[in-house]
């Protein structure tokens, strides 16, 4: 299960969980976050009511008839051909809503023509990802938003199994690049919530190594599980914010601010 499928742009970041468990990701993506936490951050830093939306790295289109509710436009871009005909299924008869392959790195997309960018779990996104960053500042208008959702492995349940998975990650190595960029970190602590022990199951086995999901499976009971992430974002046309951190959660809500992470 290797490798790059056939037809993947150029560019495309392996991502053998959605391109090989595209059915087993979907339970996954409905599972992610029952309270909303992630979708009233990004409304926080960029509302996307009126206005022209690009979800980079859309696998199947999840997230897209979400924007579409309330957005001017939404556009989906995806370098996997087979995810990028799930979207097309997906959105298909939605208005506005439209999708292109290509990748982060040259987004099929025209100058100063969207006012947020969203990439959920884009690990195309993190340091030496310079040039998909350059390409998403070109394509936002002034007063437009980026924003990126990612694991953070520093707390929580799943950021526990997540460092026994890759324990070479370094969170503040990821964390000094996006404050480099510009990025402000907000600290989210969001939950998976699954139907099904097996659904659970399933998801953990496409997200970490045999070993190590035999290990959190023996350890974890019940079908929910805390998850914190990171919502990295940047506004085009404001002056760079100094790094600082916001904790928002299901339930919490406190400030943190400054480097290094716990
Ligand atoms: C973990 S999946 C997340 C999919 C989707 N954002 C979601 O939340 O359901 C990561 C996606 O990024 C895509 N991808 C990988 N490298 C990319 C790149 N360089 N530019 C844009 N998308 C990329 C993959 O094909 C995959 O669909």
């Amino acid at each position: 299960m290797a490798g790059v499928p056939t037809g993947v742009s150029a560019g495309a970041h392996p991502s053998p969980n959605i391109w090989w468990h595209p059915r087993t990701y979907e339970l996954e993506n409905r599972a992610v976050d029952p309270g909303g936490v992630i979708e009233a951050a990004i409304r926080r830093v960029r509302d996307w009511a009126g206005v022209d939306v690009l979800d980079v790295g859309c696998g199947t289109g999840f997230h897209l008839p979400r924007l579409a509710v309330d957005a001017a436009s939404v556009v989906g871009v995806e370098p996997h051909p087979g995810l990028l005909a799930a979207a097309g299924r997906r959105v298909a008869g939605l208005p506005h809503c439209e999708l292109r392959q290509g990748s982060a790195q040259a987004l099929p997309v025209a100058d100063r023509s969207v006012d947020l960018v969203q990439a959920r779990w884009a690990y195309f996104f993190g340091p030496g990802c310079e040039p998909g960053i350059r390409e998403v500042r070109r394509v936002l208008r002034r007063g437009g938003a980026f924003v990126v959702i990612d694991n953070d492995p520093t707390r929580s349940t799943f950021g526990r199994w997540f460092r026994r998975a890759q324990p070479a990650y370094d969170a503040v190595a990821v964390e000094r690049f996006w404050a480099r960029q510009g990025f402000t970190r907000e600290a989210l602590d969001i939950r998976w919530s699954f139907e099904r022990r097996a659904d659970l199951k399933a998801v953990v086995r496409i997200e970490l190594p045999p070993d190590v999901a035999d290990a959190v499976l023996a350890e974890h009971v019940g079908t929910d599980v805390d998850y914190a992430v990171n919502l990295w974002w940047w506004r085009a046309g404001l002056s760079v914010a100094p790094p600082s951190v916001r904790v928002h959660g299901e339930g919490t809500a406190a400030i943190h601010t400054g480097l290094p992470l716990r």
